[in-house]
């Protein structure tokens, strides 16, 4: 698991992230796909800071959050005093009961890197969702972010909040002894004070990117049935999002 979601690195993710990601519009993005299937009790995957969430209480939603980190979890629970987060694991998990809609959102699904974890994933997600349940997740799409990565050996995000300036560098190594089209990801995240950069922290962590027909066979064998998939630019990645719903075979 990458440093970024622990201890202070959670606080530098989420100033970071208000400024990469717009969560307003993510947000309508993911309502959208949940209206569209009549879903009314939500469950996000990889909640992270909540800044989801905050969106799905406005709108008095039935939303819990689930994530791995204790720390992201602590700033979503600062943020979102009445909302129920869950410290878990997607890969192993039991909700108290079965929800209509799973999100796995913010490319989480990146942390997947073993074909195990990904089919403990469907399976847990088989058996929270109700019989009609979806689920909806977004993953990077290995076809355009490798060569991406072969043609910008450093990529550079820099962002602003609350009045301080932050830059992250980051290498991705596509090396190719890795398996699964994984990737080892360093990243140096600086804070820029008076045009000069200042070391915060150096994050390392592998990752894994999927080709869209890989996915498909995964969901198909784990008894999921495609309902929809969309080509979606992020904030610095093209992702698929796919949508689909629980086969149920009599
Ligand atoms: C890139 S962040 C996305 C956070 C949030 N969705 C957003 O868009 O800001 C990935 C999140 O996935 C969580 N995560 C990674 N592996 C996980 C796992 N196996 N189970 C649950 N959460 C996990 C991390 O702790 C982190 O909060």
């Amino acid at each position: 698991m990458a440093s970024l979601y622990d201890g202070k690195m959670a606080a530098i993710y989420d100033a970071m992230y208000q400024t990469f990601v717009n969560y307003d519009e993510e947000y309508v993005f993911y309502n959208n796909l949940i209206q569209e299937n009549k879903a009314s009790t939500i469950l996000e995957i990889g909640s992270g800071t909540g800044n989801l969430a905050k969106r799905f209480q406005e709108n008095n939603q039935n939303y819990q959050g689930l994530d791995y980190s204790e720390s992201m979890i602590a700033i979503a629970k600062e943020r979102n005093k009445n909302c129920s987060f869950i410290q878990g694991d997607m890969r192993e998990f039991k909700l108290e009961n079965p929800v209509h809609a799973i999100l796995i959102t913010g490319r989480s699904t990146s942390y997947l890197i073993t074909n195990d974890d990904i089919n403990r994933t469907f399976a847990s997600l088989f058996t929270n969702l109700t019989d009609d349940g979806i689920i909806i997740f977004d993953f990077i799409d290995a076809n355009r972010f490798i060569p991406f990565t072969k043609e910008n050996p450093l990529i550079i995000h820099e962002a602003k909040y609350e009045n301080e300036n932050y830059t992250r560098e980051s290498h991705w190594d596509t090396n190719n002894s890795l398996e699964n089209f994984m990737l080892e990801w360093t990243a140096k995240y600086y804070k820029v004070v008076n045009g000069e950069k200042e070391i915060i922290e150096n994050d390392f962590s592998t990752v894994r990117v999927f080709t869209l027909n890989e996915m498909e066979l995964f969901l198909y064998l784990n008894n999921f049935e495609i309902i929809k998939t969309i080509d979606r630019k992020t904030y610095a990645y093209d992702t698929y999002v796919i949508v689909a719903r629980k086969k149920i075979t009599s």
